[in-house]
Protein backbone atom coordinates (compact mmCIF):
# COMPACT_ATOMS: atom_id res chain seq x y z
CA UNK A 1 0.00 0.00 0.00
CA UNK A 2 1.30 3.39 -1.00
CA UNK A 3 2.30 5.52 2.33
CA UNK A 4 -0.05 8.49 3.26
CA UNK A 5 0.81 11.45 1.69
CA UNK A 6 -0.84 14.33 4.01
CA UNK A 7 -0.76 17.06 1.54
CA UNK A 8 -1.95 14.16 -1.70
CA UNK A 9 -5.11 13.56 0.41
CA UNK A 10 -5.85 17.23 1.04
CA UNK A 11 -5.69 18.17 -2.47
CA UNK A 12 -7.71 14.96 -3.18
CA UNK A 13 -10.66 15.71 -0.40
CA UNK A 14 -10.74 18.91 -1.66
CA UNK A 15 -11.53 18.15 -5.80
CA UNK A 16 -13.55 15.52 -4.00
CA UNK A 17 -15.28 17.83 -2.07
CA UNK A 18 -15.91 21.29 -4.36
CA UNK A 19 -13.81 23.11 -1.24
CA UNK A 20 -11.80 26.06 -1.42
CA UNK A 21 -8.49 26.48 1.04
CA UNK A 22 -8.52 30.28 2.08
CA UNK A 23 -5.75 30.83 4.52
CA UNK A 24 -4.72 34.08 6.58
CA UNK A 25 -1.15 35.45 6.52
CA UNK A 26 -0.62 34.65 9.88
CA UNK A 27 -0.85 30.88 9.34
CA UNK A 28 1.81 28.31 9.12
CA UNK A 29 3.87 28.26 6.06
CA UNK A 30 2.55 24.70 5.45
CA UNK A 31 -0.99 25.72 5.45
CA UNK A 32 -0.21 28.81 3.56
CA UNK A 33 1.48 26.60 0.65
CA UNK A 34 -1.80 24.40 0.27
CA UNK A 35 -4.00 27.11 -0.17
CA UNK A 36 -6.09 28.25 -2.91
CA UNK A 37 -5.89 32.05 -1.71
CA UNK A 38 -3.61 33.61 1.40
CA UNK A 39 -4.89 37.08 2.21
CA UNK A 40 -5.59 39.71 5.07
CA UNK A 41 -9.02 39.63 6.25
CA UNK A 42 -10.67 41.77 4.09
CA UNK A 43 -9.60 39.63 0.95
CA UNK A 44 -10.22 36.79 2.71
CA UNK A 45 -13.83 37.93 2.52
CA UNK A 46 -13.92 39.03 -0.91
CA UNK A 47 -12.49 35.76 -1.71
CA UNK A 48 -15.59 34.28 0.51
CA UNK A 49 -18.33 36.37 -0.71
CA UNK A 50 -17.36 35.22 -4.84
CA UNK A 51 -16.56 31.53 -4.61
CA UNK A 52 -18.59 29.08 -6.42
CA UNK A 53 -16.83 26.09 -4.38
CA UNK A 54 -19.52 24.56 -2.22
CA UNK A 55 -16.85 24.30 0.67
CA UNK A 56 -15.11 26.63 2.09
CA UNK A 57 -11.85 25.04 4.14
CA UNK A 58 -10.91 28.70 6.65
CA UNK A 59 -7.72 28.46 7.91
CA UNK A 60 -7.70 31.46 10.12
CA UNK A 61 -9.45 31.93 13.41
CA UNK A 62 -13.04 31.79 14.23
CA UNK A 63 -14.45 34.97 13.05
CA UNK A 64 -12.95 34.83 10.00
CA UNK A 65 -14.21 31.64 9.19
CA UNK A 66 -18.12 32.92 10.96
CA UNK A 67 -17.70 36.00 8.43
CA UNK A 68 -17.08 34.03 5.67
CA UNK A 69 -20.55 31.52 6.56
CA UNK A 70 -22.39 35.11 7.10
CA UNK A 71 -21.57 35.89 3.71
CA UNK A 72 -22.26 31.78 2.46
CA UNK A 73 -25.22 30.23 4.76
CA UNK A 74 -25.57 27.78 1.77
CA UNK A 75 -22.26 26.76 1.60
CA UNK A 76 -20.14 24.64 3.97
CA UNK A 77 -17.76 26.73 5.99
CA UNK A 78 -15.13 24.41 8.20
CA UNK A 79 -12.40 25.41 10.42
CA UNK A 80 -9.69 23.14 11.31
CA UNK A 81 -9.66 23.96 14.46
CA UNK A 82 -12.92 25.47 16.13
CA UNK A 83 -11.16 27.17 19.26
CA UNK A 84 -9.10 29.11 17.42
CA UNK A 85 -10.10 32.52 18.19
CA UNK A 86 -8.76 36.10 18.66
CA UNK A 87 -8.29 37.86 22.38
CA UNK A 88 -9.44 41.04 20.37
CA UNK A 89 -12.62 39.22 19.81
CA UNK A 90 -12.70 38.20 22.80
CA UNK A 91 -12.17 41.82 24.61
CA UNK A 92 -15.66 42.73 23.31
CA UNK A 93 -18.91 41.25 24.73
CA UNK A 94 -21.78 41.68 22.28
CA UNK A 95 -24.49 41.64 25.62
CA UNK A 96 -21.98 44.27 26.91
CA UNK A 97 -21.72 46.42 24.04
CA UNK A 98 -25.84 46.07 23.75
CA UNK A 99 -25.98 47.58 27.45
CA UNK A 100 -23.65 50.12 26.51
CA UNK A 101 -25.80 51.59 23.42
CA UNK A 102 -29.16 51.18 25.45
CA UNK A 103 -27.93 53.20 28.22
CA UNK A 104 -26.29 55.83 25.50
CA UNK A 105 -29.28 55.59 23.20
CA UNK A 106 -29.70 59.39 23.18
CA UNK A 107 -26.01 59.87 21.79
CA UNK A 108 -27.56 57.85 18.30
CA UNK A 109 -23.73 56.33 17.99
CA UNK A 110 -22.62 55.21 14.44
CA UNK A 111 -21.08 51.93 15.43
CA UNK A 112 -17.63 50.99 13.60
CA UNK A 113 -16.76 47.42 14.12
CA UNK A 114 -13.53 45.88 13.35
CA UNK A 115 -14.04 42.88 11.64
CA UNK A 116 -12.09 41.17 14.38
CA UNK A 117 -15.35 40.23 16.45
CA UNK A 118 -18.65 37.91 17.54
CA UNK A 119 -21.40 37.48 14.91
CA UNK A 120 -23.39 39.48 17.83
CA UNK A 121 -21.39 42.69 18.26
CA UNK A 122 -21.25 42.68 14.13
CA UNK A 123 -25.38 42.83 14.28
CA UNK A 124 -24.89 45.40 16.78
CA UNK A 125 -23.00 47.67 14.26
CA UNK A 126 -23.40 50.21 11.65
CA UNK A 127 -20.56 49.25 9.16
CA UNK A 128 -17.62 46.68 9.50
CA UNK A 129 -14.22 47.76 8.63
CA UNK A 130 -10.61 45.41 8.43
CA UNK A 131 -7.11 47.13 8.96
CA UNK A 132 -7.20 47.14 5.11
CA UNK A 133 -9.93 49.43 4.79
CA UNK A 134 -10.91 51.12 7.50
CA UNK A 135 -9.64 54.60 6.98
CA UNK A 136 -11.52 54.66 3.97
CA UNK A 137 -15.06 53.32 5.56
CA UNK A 138 -14.88 55.63 8.44
CA UNK A 139 -14.30 58.16 5.99
CA UNK A 140 -17.77 57.94 4.64
CA UNK A 141 -19.40 57.74 7.99
CA UNK A 142 -22.35 60.09 8.64
CA UNK A 143 -20.76 63.38 9.88
CA UNK A 144 -24.00 64.18 12.10
CA UNK A 145 -23.54 61.52 14.35
CA UNK A 146 -21.11 59.97 16.75
CA UNK A 147 -19.11 56.82 15.92
CA UNK A 148 -18.53 54.39 18.70
CA UNK A 149 -15.02 52.38 17.49
CA UNK A 150 -15.53 48.56 18.90
CA UNK A 151 -13.30 46.52 19.79
CA UNK A 152 -9.61 47.84 18.96
CA UNK A 153 -8.45 51.00 20.78
CA UNK A 154 -5.67 51.22 18.99
CA UNK A 155 -6.59 50.46 15.11
CA UNK A 156 -9.50 52.95 16.26
CA UNK A 157 -7.02 56.01 17.49
CA UNK A 158 -4.57 55.33 14.44
CA UNK A 159 -7.93 55.86 12.27
CA UNK A 160 -9.34 58.68 13.75
CA UNK A 161 -5.87 60.31 13.98
CA UNK A 162 -5.74 59.73 10.33
CA UNK A 163 -9.07 61.52 9.41
CA UNK A 164 -8.71 64.46 11.83
CA UNK A 165 -12.22 63.09 13.67
CA UNK A 166 -12.65 62.26 16.95
CA UNK A 167 -13.86 58.74 18.26
CA UNK A 168 -15.09 56.96 20.86
CA UNK A 169 -12.81 53.84 21.59
CA UNK A 170 -14.03 50.60 23.15
CA UNK A 171 -11.28 49.44 25.24
CA UNK A 172 -9.92 46.41 23.51
CA UNK A 173 -6.51 45.21 22.12
CA UNK A 174 -4.59 42.34 20.10
CA UNK A 175 -2.53 40.68 23.28
CA UNK A 176 -0.28 39.67 20.66
CA UNK A 177 0.20 43.34 19.19
CA UNK A 178 0.03 44.29 22.67
CA UNK A 179 3.47 42.96 23.12
CA UNK A 180 5.61 44.90 21.09
CA UNK A 181 7.12 47.26 23.01
CA UNK A 182 8.82 50.90 22.23
CA UNK A 183 12.44 49.73 23.82
CA UNK A 184 12.49 46.74 22.20
CA UNK A 185 11.87 48.24 18.69
CA UNK A 186 14.54 51.04 19.04
CA UNK A 187 17.18 48.36 20.13
CA UNK A 188 16.25 47.03 17.13
CA UNK A 189 16.65 49.96 15.15
CA UNK A 190 19.58 50.65 16.73
CA UNK A 191 21.14 46.93 14.96
CA UNK A 192 19.91 47.41 12.18
CA UNK A 193 20.06 51.04 11.18
CA UNK A 194 18.68 50.82 8.04
CA UNK A 195 16.30 48.81 8.05
CA UNK A 196 12.51 50.32 7.51
CA UNK A 197 9.43 50.09 10.59
CA UNK A 198 6.81 48.50 9.18
CA UNK A 199 4.10 47.72 11.67
CA UNK A 200 0.47 46.69 11.79
CA UNK A 201 -2.11 49.42 13.09
CA UNK A 202 -3.21 46.96 15.74
CA UNK A 203 0.58 47.74 17.82
CA UNK A 204 0.34 50.70 20.78
CA UNK A 205 0.67 54.25 19.92
CA UNK A 206 4.03 54.28 21.21
CA UNK A 207 5.62 51.43 18.91
CA UNK A 208 3.12 52.94 15.77
CA UNK A 209 5.29 56.20 16.56
CA UNK A 210 8.46 54.64 15.53
CA UNK A 211 6.84 53.24 12.21
CA UNK A 212 7.66 54.42 9.10
CA UNK A 213 4.96 52.82 7.28
CA UNK A 214 1.33 51.62 9.14
CA UNK A 215 -0.93 49.19 7.32
CA UNK A 216 -2.20 45.98 7.21
CA UNK A 217 -1.26 42.60 6.44
CA UNK A 218 -1.69 42.22 2.81
CA UNK A 219 -0.75 46.13 2.15
CA UNK A 220 3.22 45.35 4.01
CA UNK A 221 3.92 43.16 0.49
CA UNK A 222 3.63 45.98 -1.78
CA UNK A 223 4.98 48.09 0.16
CA UNK A 224 8.31 46.60 0.79
CA UNK A 225 7.78 45.26 -2.53
CA UNK A 226 8.03 49.34 -3.99
CA UNK A 227 10.21 50.87 -1.12
CA UNK A 228 14.05 51.48 -2.23
CA UNK A 229 15.28 50.16 1.36
CA UNK A 230 16.27 46.91 1.13
CA UNK A 231 15.35 45.87 5.21
CA UNK A 232 12.29 46.21 7.56
CA UNK A 233 11.43 45.27 11.02
CA UNK A 234 8.42 43.86 10.62
CA UNK A 235 5.80 44.30 13.41
CA UNK A 236 3.56 41.92 13.39
CA UNK A 237 2.71 38.33 14.02
CA UNK A 238 5.06 36.37 12.77
CA UNK A 239 3.29 34.23 9.98
CA UNK A 240 3.30 37.18 7.67
CA UNK A 241 7.49 36.58 7.24
CA UNK A 242 6.86 33.21 5.72
CA UNK A 243 4.76 35.45 3.09
CA UNK A 244 6.86 38.35 2.54
CA UNK A 245 10.05 35.99 2.06
CA UNK A 246 8.44 33.77 -0.79
CA UNK A 247 6.85 37.08 -2.49
CA UNK A 248 9.98 39.85 -1.49
CA UNK A 249 12.92 37.76 -2.74
CA UNK A 250 16.00 39.89 -1.90
CA UNK A 251 15.38 41.57 0.99
CA UNK A 252 15.65 41.42 4.59
CA UNK A 253 12.85 40.93 6.74
CA UNK A 254 13.49 41.19 10.47
CA UNK A 255 11.06 40.13 12.92
CA UNK A 256 10.02 42.70 15.67
CA UNK A 257 11.12 40.65 19.08
CA UNK A 258 8.78 41.17 22.20
CA UNK A 259 9.93 41.25 25.71
CA UNK A 260 9.18 36.93 25.79
CA UNK A 261 10.92 36.23 22.41
CA UNK A 262 12.33 37.32 19.49
CA UNK A 263 9.14 36.93 17.46
CA UNK A 264 5.92 37.35 18.15
CA UNK A 265 3.13 34.58 17.73
CA UNK A 266 -0.92 34.47 17.67
CA UNK A 267 -1.39 31.15 19.81
CA UNK A 268 -4.82 30.50 18.16
CA UNK A 269 -3.55 31.20 14.41
CA UNK A 270 -1.38 28.31 15.39
CA UNK A 271 -4.21 26.01 16.38
CA UNK A 272 -4.58 24.78 12.72
CA UNK A 273 -2.63 22.21 11.50
CA UNK A 274 -2.34 19.93 8.14
CA UNK A 275 -3.59 17.28 10.16
CA UNK A 276 -6.89 19.26 11.40
CA UNK A 277 -7.22 20.69 7.71
CA UNK A 278 -6.84 17.24 6.76
CA UNK A 279 -9.71 15.87 8.86
CA UNK A 280 -12.08 18.94 8.96
CA UNK A 281 -11.81 18.32 4.44
CA UNK A 282 -12.63 14.16 5.62
CA UNK A 283 -15.60 15.02 7.96
CA UNK A 284 -16.77 18.60 7.14
CA UNK A 285 -16.28 19.30 10.65
CA UNK A 286 -15.96 21.65 12.59
CA UNK A 287 -18.60 23.58 10.44
CA UNK A 288 -19.62 27.23 11.47
CA UNK A 289 -23.28 27.12 12.09
CA UNK A 290 -25.33 30.20 12.51
CA UNK A 291 -28.73 31.41 14.07
CA UNK A 292 -30.40 32.77 10.83
CA UNK A 293 -31.94 36.40 12.40
CA UNK A 294 -28.31 37.02 13.91
CA UNK A 295 -26.49 36.02 10.62
CA UNK A 296 -29.02 38.40 8.66
CA UNK A 297 -28.53 40.92 10.79
CA UNK A 298 -24.37 40.89 10.72
CA UNK A 299 -24.79 40.38 7.06
CA UNK A 300 -26.30 43.82 6.81
CA UNK A 301 -23.19 46.05 8.33
CA UNK A 302 -20.76 43.67 6.29
CA UNK A 303 -21.69 44.32 3.22
CA UNK A 304 -22.01 47.80 3.40
CA UNK A 305 -18.33 47.51 4.63
CA UNK A 306 -17.69 45.54 0.57
CA UNK A 307 -19.84 48.22 -0.93
CA UNK A 308 -18.25 50.67 1.13
CA UNK A 309 -14.43 49.56 0.10
CA UNK A 310 -14.63 49.11 -3.45
CA UNK A 311 -16.20 53.08 -4.22
P1 LIG B 1 -5.39 41.91 8.82
O1 LIG B 1 -6.56 42.85 8.79
O2 LIG B 1 -4.13 42.55 8.38
O3 LIG B 1 -5.73 40.64 8.13
O4 LIG B 1 -5.12 41.54 10.35
C1 LIG B 1 -5.98 40.71 11.03
C2 LIG B 1 -5.50 40.40 12.36
O5 LIG B 1 -6.01 39.54 13.04
C3 LIG B 1 -4.42 41.19 12.88
O6 LIG B 1 -4.06 40.71 14.12
FE1 LIG C 1 -6.73 38.10 17.12
FE2 LIG C 1 -4.44 39.25 17.68
FE3 LIG C 1 -4.45 36.74 16.83
FE4 LIG C 1 -5.04 38.79 15.14
S1 LIG C 1 -3.08 38.36 16.13
S2 LIG C 1 -6.16 36.86 15.38
S3 LIG C 1 -6.12 40.17 16.55
S4 LIG C 1 -5.33 37.49 18.76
Amino acid sequence: MAPFDLKEEILRLKKERNAIILAHSYQTGDIQDMADYVGDSLGLAYKAQHTDCDVIAFCGVHFMAETAKILNPDKTVILPDADAGCSLEASCDAGELEAFLKENADRNYYVVAYVNCSIGVKALADVIVTSGNAVKIVSQAPEDRPILFVPDQNLGAWVGRQLGRPMELWNGACHVHMEFTRDQILALKEKHPGALVVAHPECTEAVRLLADHICSTEKMIPYCTESPASSFIIVTESGILHRLRKLVPGKEFIPAPTEQCSCSTCPYMKMNTLEKLYLALRDLSPAVELPEDLRKRAEAPLLRMLEQSKS
